[in-house]
């Protein structure tokens, strides 16, 4: 795909579907979410070769917190190895890891890892790789509502301060543009409780692949699509 001046800054990613392509296959759907993780090295690859800033993906919600506890042991494992493997692909291809969510119920290790790598790739500018990891967007906004309110009671903002921009300083993704384009996998038409602020003007694509087989032209096909739809941002 040509370069193009309307690639979207920001991709954000619904990953859905690994259960699913596992029980095709008869396999455990501990073997969906490995080669889910298989397609999250490619589709980041390919976000650096479009020349996108900044890529989101929805890696744990704060639901998955209640299926089997097998199940949230071996995303954990799986996130574990992902991010020791990746450290020196992030290093080699100049990758910023940041997380979004509540990273202090992770486990110590998976944390520990998570913000050493934060740490060390904090100056690489090829890609910003966003994983949301605990996430919840209702989680996000009355956290940020909360930490508004302590220092409005505290006198240090007055209630009229508030403002949109004021109140996304507060959030998980402060700093980060909003996505421009979302995609979600599987077919399913929810949002699931992702960045629901940071959406307000996202294209939504939504793609009947499972993610395991979300690769590098889906990617491009998503893009293409973006670019065709004429964004309005509410105007005429
Ligand atoms: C949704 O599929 C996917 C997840 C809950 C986790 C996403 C995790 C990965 C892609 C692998 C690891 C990620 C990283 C960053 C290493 P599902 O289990 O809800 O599928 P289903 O709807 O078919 O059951």
């Amino acid at each position: 795909m040509p370069a193009s001046a309307d690639i979207p800054r920001h991709i954000a990613i619904i990953m859905d579907g690994n259960g699913r392509w596992a029980a095709e296959r008869g396999l455990p759907r501990r073997e969906g979410h490995r080669a889910g993780a298989e397609s999250v090295r490619e589709i980041s690859d390919a976000c650096i070769e479009l020349g996108v800033e900044y890529l989101t993906l929805y890696a744990f919600s704060s639901e998955n917190w209640n299926r089997p506890a097998h199940e949230v042991r071996a995303l954990m494992e799986l996130l574990d190895r992902f991010l020791v493997e990746k450290a020196k692909d992030l290093r080699k291809k100049n990758i910023r890891l940041l997380a979004i969510g509540q990273i202090e119920r992770l486990p110590e290790k998976t944390r520990k890892l998570l913000t050493s790598i934060i740490a060390e790739t904090a100056n690489h500018s090829a890609l910003t790789l966003v994983l949301a990891l605990s996430y919840g967007a209702r989680e996000e906004i009355t956290a940020a509502a909360r930490s508004l309110a302590a220092d409005a009671a505290a006198g240090k903002i007055q209630a009229a301060d508030i403002d949109a921009q004021l109140f996304a300083s507060r959030l998980d993704t402060a700093g980060m543009p909003d996505p421009d384009l979302l995609v979600r996998t599987s077919g399913e038409m929810r949002i699931s409780n992702f960045l629901l602020w940071q959406i307000s003007y996202a294209e939504i694509v939504i793609v009947k692949k499972f993610w395991p087989d979300f690769r590098r032209n889906d990617l491009l096909q998503a893009v293409r699509e973006y670019e065709q739809r004429h964004r309005r941002f509410g105007a005429l």
